[in-house]
């Protein structure tokens, strides 16, 4: 099973995009997660959206066409998902319902230095994805507040209740995925 990790962070110490490269270490057995930015993503403009898109647009709707699912890793940023983010879904959510996000299995994860973790974040992700026909995994949401402490300073995710956590969340979604797939 082949997943594609994106994160809704650009910024380079980002414990959102670290937080998918400690998931890519926590897969199950049978399962690669492969990431993609979306920083060089240009701003959605229905003008550039033709038969002639540009690349970094055409690198991210392969990876989601190719994929079995999507995980996305967000951000907090007033109490929602950061514009990038919903950039990147914007430009992979057309044509309107028959795009490649359509029917396309996910799941979301949200790592801030917060004592909630991002929820806002992740209620308004999901309410987009309704509107892509994105289904989400039907698990407990994956949240990790004080994010701050649970990383070292080299960024290893270092805090084994989250390790243990976001391998059963992976886990999760995975056999999630198989179902769906009829497998
Ligand atoms: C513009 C902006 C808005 C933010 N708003 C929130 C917020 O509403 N809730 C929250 O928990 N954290 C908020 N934060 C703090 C982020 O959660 C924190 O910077 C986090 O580390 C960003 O994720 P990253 O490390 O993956 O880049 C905000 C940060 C920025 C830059």
């Amino acid at each position: 099973m082949k997943l594609l990790g994106i994160s809704g962070s650009l910024r380079k110490g980002s414990y959102n995009t670290r937080l998918l490269e400690a998931a890519v270490g926590l897969m199950p057995e049978g399962a690669e997660l492969t990431l993609i930015g979306c920083g060089e993503i240009p701003h959605y403009n229905k003008d550039l959206d033709t038969d002639n898109k540009p690349e970094a647009v055409l690198q991210l709707l392969q990876a989601v066409r190719y994929a079995d699912g999507v995980l996305f890793a967000t951000p907090e940023y007033n109490y929602s998902f950061p514009g990038v983010l919903k950039n990147a879904i914007d430009w992979a959510s057309r044509p309107a319902y028959k795009s490649v996000l359509a029917g396309k299995p996910c799941a979301i994860i949200s790592a801030s230095p917060s004592l909630i973790g991002g929820a806002r974040a992740q209620a308004h992700l999901a309410q987009v994805l309704a509107a892509t026909l994105s289904p989400v995994v039907p698990a407990p949401p994956f949240l990790v507040p004080m994010v701050q402490d649970k990383f070292d300073a080299g960024g290893l995710l270092i805090d084994e209740d989250t390790k243990r956590r976001l391998a059963r969340y992976m886990g999760d979604f995975v056999v999630w995925v198989d179902r769906l797939a009829g497998r």
